[in-house]
């Protein structure tokens, strides 16, 4: 955004906000100890340890991301090793965080890093906005928390927390270019990264969606949606729509106590993933000659759903015994009894535990 615009708005609207004195007052005493954090006004932490985690954090709630952060940082603890990695293994590991493009990014990423940039990411937000998997929300926010930049940064919990500081009436989405500005209004120039963090802080424990604790708020004497006796109301929501439902089928092909899995193709949805063969997703539910390979097949009496963020996968599970190993192309024969270590997304793992009940 050219500067002259934020000025004005600052301007304009809350130059008597004066948020962030409150807020940092607030975080430095109840800051949420985070092992990819540093402690309030002290220094700041390993910028390879900040994008991994603000990576993840992006569409994970932080309870799931922390065992994922200990066991990624243990095993690539920076941008060299992490860029080494072998492709499957990072995409096992992953799995069960969700949205999967994430990895492929981190890693085109860390080679990126480790590869042009000598092992260390460039400092500022324009910059990293450059490397792959940096959109608007990774680059502020490593630039705010690793860096010190003054960047504006807005997650879920910092529009939340903005769209009730000021009662905006319009609509998210459409609102975020609005958010946004307002957010600019009130970060300061120092201490940005621990100003996101505060504002993440107060979304996630004190601003929450329902119930918002605003009788223990730093900010509770000047938010407008709480004065007016309507902090659950903001942010407005265009309505939504719902999702469309999309129909598959999960093969379950058993040979010796061994089941075959697929490395899915490296482009789409669970793109690199190891999986059960499916069948195409499409309107109506799918045929048994959608089957990796020519066996009896039975369709079980069990659906797996699952949520996507364009669709909802209704999946039916069809098995079948197979007499010896024959695989296509891009199959694999796991054993049954280590599945566990096979790296499966979600919905294939909710689909194994769906078989395990059904027998
Ligand atoms: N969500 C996204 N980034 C976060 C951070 N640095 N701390 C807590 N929650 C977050
Ligand atoms: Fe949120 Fe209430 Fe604080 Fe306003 S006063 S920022 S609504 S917790």
């Amino acid at each position: 955004m050219p500067d002259n615009v934020s000025r004005d708005i600052t301007k304009q609207v809350s130059g008597d906000k004066q948020v962030s004195g409150p807020l940092l007052a607030w975080y430095d005493a109840n800051a949420r100890v985070l092992p990819w954090r540093a402690a309030p006004g002290t220094p700041p932490p390993d910028p390879y340890r900040v994008w991994l985690s603000e990576v993840m954090l992006q569409q994970t709630q932080v309870a799931a991301v922390i065992p994922y952060f200990a066991k990624f940082t243990a095993r690539w603890p920076d941008f060299a090793s992490l860029a080494a990695a072998d492709d499957a293994d990072l995409m096992s590991a992953w799995a069960g965080l969700g949205y999967y493009a994430r990895a492929r990014n981190l890693l085109a990423a860390a080679r990126a890093v480790a590869g042009e940039h000598d092992g260390k990411l460039p400092s500022s937000e324009a910059k990293l906005r450059q490397l792959p998997g940096f959109g608007p929300y990774t680059a502020a926010a490593v630039a705010a928390i690793a860096f010190g930049e003054r960047a504006v940064v807005v997650d879920g919990n910092v529009e939340r927390v903005v769209a009730r500081l000021f009662a905006l009436a319009d609509r998210l989405p459409g609102a975020r270019p609005r958010v946004r500005e307002l957010a600019d209004s009130i970060t300061p120039s120092a201490r940005a990264g621990d100003f996101a963090q505060a504002m993440m802080d107060l979304g996630a424990t004190i601003c929450t969606p329902r119930s918002p604790k605003c009788l223990l708020c730093p900010l509770a004497d000047r938010c407008d949606a709480r004065a007016a006796g309507m902090a659950e109301a903001y942010p407005v929501k265009a309505p939504k729509r719902a999702r469309p439902v999309r129909y598959g089928t999960f093969f379950w092909a058993e040979c010796d106590g061994q089941v075959l899995l697929v490395r899915r193709p490296a482009k789409g949805l669970l793109g690199g993933m190891r999986a059960l063969p499916t069948g195409p997703w499409g309107e109506a539910p799918p045929a048994l000659a959608e089957a990796p390979l020519a066996a009896d097949w039975t369709l079980r009496n069990a659906v797996v759903t699952h949520g996507f963020t364009h669709f909802e996968l209704v999946a039916a599970l069809a098995t079948a015994s197979i007499g010896r190993h024959i695989a296509p192309a891009d199959g694999e024969w796991w054993p049954i009894a280590e599945l566990d270590s096979a790296g499966l997304p979600t919905l294939f793992a909710k689909a194994v535990a769906a078989l395990r009940r059904t027998g």
